[in-house]
């Protein structure tokens, strides 16, 4: 059965949904998406995902009319058309088509909106057995990356140099300091029982699986801070982990071949994740 998807006010399967070449966002990256999980058939912090959306947007000025309800209604129709009891639903905004030119079309244009789903084993993640090995590498986006925007070449071309080399993932460093992971956020567990992770600037993409485990291990045993820390920092921590919604909270064991604390999933991390998932399961939408 074809996958249904949505553009522009139809669902359509996915062999039927066309975009123009003229479209800004394939033309200049001009477009803003989300990726929100579903479990149970459910959306997860589904408040947090349109905030920023709201957000991504206004920095970007497009100007995009549909409400919160019909973004809700759109998701959930299509994680039930899809039969999506586990994975995502991608959903993306370009300021839409116009005459190629670096400047935003003078005239009103409409927004392109698409959505599609994907199924994904999120809770029972193969990677926890084992954690992931990461590699640094320098960061060299571009200085927004707090907007959601498409524009994911160089996060996606280290991702790729990670795997070629047998490694998972890349965690990005400026000026000494860890940013944020390829699609991430980066946490770690010192050996005296802070939970450290980058406090927001626009070198970072405020993740909203971030911002819940910020909230959820306020509760814990666990003090929390947000500030910079270096590669040093982690090799010297007792665990560490990458977290985003496609993965919520992911083991890292290894950064450039050095082991992290005894080289297996901490288990404040794997404790964290249960507390987390126990508790996204109560605000499900
Ligand atoms: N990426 N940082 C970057 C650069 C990201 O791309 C992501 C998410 C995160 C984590 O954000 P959140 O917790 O809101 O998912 C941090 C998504 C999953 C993606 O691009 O597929």
């Amino acid at each position: 059965m074809p996958r249904l998807v949505y553009l522009n006010g139809k669902f359509l399967p996915d062999v039927e949904a066309h975009i123009s070449i003229f479209d800004r966002g394939f033309l200049f990256s001009d477009a803003v998406y989300e990726v929100t999980a579903v479990i149970d058939k459910k959306l997860v912090s589904w408040e947090g995902h349109l905030n920023r959306l709201r957000y991504s947007l206004k920095e970007l000025n497009i100007d995009f009319t549909k409400t919160n309800d019909e973004l809700l209604s759109i998701h959930r129709k299509l994680i039930e058309q899809n039969n999506i009891t586990e994975g995502l639903v991608y959903l993306q905004i370009s300021r839409g088509k116009a005459e190629r030119d670096f400047a935003f079309p003078i005239s009103e244009v409409e927004p392109t909106i698409v959505l599609f789903t994907q199924q994904k084993k999120i809770i029972n993640n193969q990677k926890l057995l084992s954690g992931a090995k990461v590699i640094s590498c320098p960061d060299l986006r571009w200085g927004r990356a707090d907007i959601k925007t498409v524009q994911l070449l160089y996060a996606s071309m280290m991702k790729q140099k990670a795997l070629d080399i047998g490694k998972d993932d890349v965690w990005f460093v400026k000026n000494n300091f860890i940013t944020e992971g390829s699609s991430n956020n980066t946490f770690i567990l010192s050996k005296n029982g802070t939970l450290i992770t980058n406090s927001l600037s626009p070198q970072i993409l405020p993740g909203i699986t971030r911002k819940s485990i910020l909230e959820y291990s306020k509760n814990s045993d666990l003090i929390v801070k947000e500030k910079p820390f270096t590669i040093e920092d982690i090799k010297d921590a007792r665990e560490a982990f990458s977290c985003s919604s496609t993965t919520f909270i992911l083991p890292v064991v290894e950064i450039d071949d050095c082991k992290i604390g005894d080289g297996c999933p901490g288990e404040h991390t794997l404790r964290l994740r249960r507390l987390y998932i126990n508790n996204v399961k109560k605000e499900l939408i």
